[in-house]
């Protein structure tokens, strides 16, 4: 067909700017898909919010069946956050044939294997770029660029919301609470922004890389790990002191063939890319065996820079092009060859 027909399922932060996105911007969206992205349907709770954006008329609805039972609705985007009903939701929706684009990191580092088994049964597809560092194509980049590689370690700020935090106060004298607050209205924050502050958020975002990058299958609930949460701001300016930033990264290396993950308060050397790295910005220092070390840097949360990678993943999915399939995530959880494999 001419028309890829999409609805979003959540118009929070992300989902709204996806709509500006869609609406706004339908003549690049066609010119990158060679057929129109229709928005058809934008489900929310509460019909009376404003959303600071103008949806044609018969757009909005309150009702998530409006999407399910509609027969010519292609791609749904699942923006709602949260584990349920967010998981019943893409379970129904790729039973009724839809293909699926998501952020829900929450959701696929929880659910994620029986979702793209259930993908796979269906012959659905399930993109999420947007679902680990934002705006940064690190999903696309560890499993399609860098596939000639065996990764050595990659090491990241994946939470912007911590790093907005830890910014703010160690440049600008901020407190923490008040700091926490402008992350929410700022739309970096989660829903419950203790999933931020805690390393939850970032543990969730490093098992599912570690998956791509390692093969691993990794319970982000084994990841140890510390959040911002309990750093006084005193160590902020004793670390300056020394030479030294806080940040928060999540790590995971191979030692001896052996994967070593963590997410903890780091102290990261001031005039280093990582150190550099402020307010809601995300970077990720990938090593290949092959590229050797590779540094990618951008907006981590926020409406725009998500929005960004959530419509070029509708895009991919409207020309069937989705970067990670099951089958793609299957080669990553086998074991890989032996590099020698092609001596033998
Ligand atoms: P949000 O602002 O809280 O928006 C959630 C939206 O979902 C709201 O519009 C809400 O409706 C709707 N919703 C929730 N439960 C629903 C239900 N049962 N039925 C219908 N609608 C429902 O969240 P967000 O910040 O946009 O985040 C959305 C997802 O993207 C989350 O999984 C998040 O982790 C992920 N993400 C966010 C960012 C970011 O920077 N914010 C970045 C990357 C990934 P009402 O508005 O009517 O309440
Ligand atoms: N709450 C998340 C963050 C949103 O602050 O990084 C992006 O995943």
């Amino acid at each position: 067909s001419d028309r890829t027909n999409v609805a979003i399922i959540g118009m929070g932060t992300v989902g709204a700017g996806v709509a500006r996105l869609l609406i706004d911007h339908g003549d690049r969206t066609a010119r990158h898909a060679g057929k129109t992205i229709w928005l058809s349907k934008a489900v929310v709770r509460d019909l009376s919010k404003p959303r600071g954006i103008d949806l044609p008329e018969g757009v909005l609805t309150d009702s998530i069946d409006d999407v399910l039972n509609d027969p010519e609705i292609d791609v749904v985007i699942q923006l709602m956050g949260g584990l349920s009903p967010a998981r019943e939701v893409m379970l129904r929706a790729m039973e009724a044939g839809k293909d699926i684009v998501t952020a829900n990191k929450a959701l696929l580092a929880e659910h994620g294997a029986e979702l793209f088994t259930r993908a796979r049964e269906l012959g659905r597809s399930i993109a999420f770029e947007a679902a680990v560092a934002g705006g940064i194509p690190i999903i696309a980049n560890i499993s399609q660029c860098l596939s000639a590689n065996q990764i050595e370690s990659l090491e990241g700020i994946l939470n912007g919301t911590s790093n907005f935090i830890v910014s703010q106060m160690d440049e600008k004298g901020a407190g923490y609470d008040e700091t926490v607050k402008r992350a929410q209205e700022l739309g970096y924050a989660e829903a419950d922004p203790a999933m931020d502050v805690d390393g939850t958020d970032a543990a969730q975002k490093l098992a599912i890389l570690s998956h791509l990058a390692f093969g691993a299958t990794v319970d982000w609930r084994d990841i140890p790990r510390n959040g911002i949460d309990g750093l006084d701001p005193a160590d902020l300016v004793y670390a300056r002191q020394l030479g030294y930033r806080i940040k928060l990264l999540a790590t995971a290396r191979l030692v001896d063939g052996e994967l070593e993950l963590s997410v903890a308060p780091t102290l990261v050397a001031i005039g280093t890319p990582m150190a550099e790295v402020r307010d809601a910005f995300n970077a990720i220092r990938v090593v290949g065996d092959a590229v050797g070390p590779v540094f990618y840097h951008g907006l981590g949360a926020g409406q725009m820079p998500t929005a960004s990678a959530v419509v070029a993943d509708v895009i991919d999915t409207a020309v069937g092009r989705t970067p990670i399939t099951f089958e793609t995530l299957e080669y990553f959880s086998v074991e890989r060859p032996p590099r020698t494999a092609q001596r033998d």
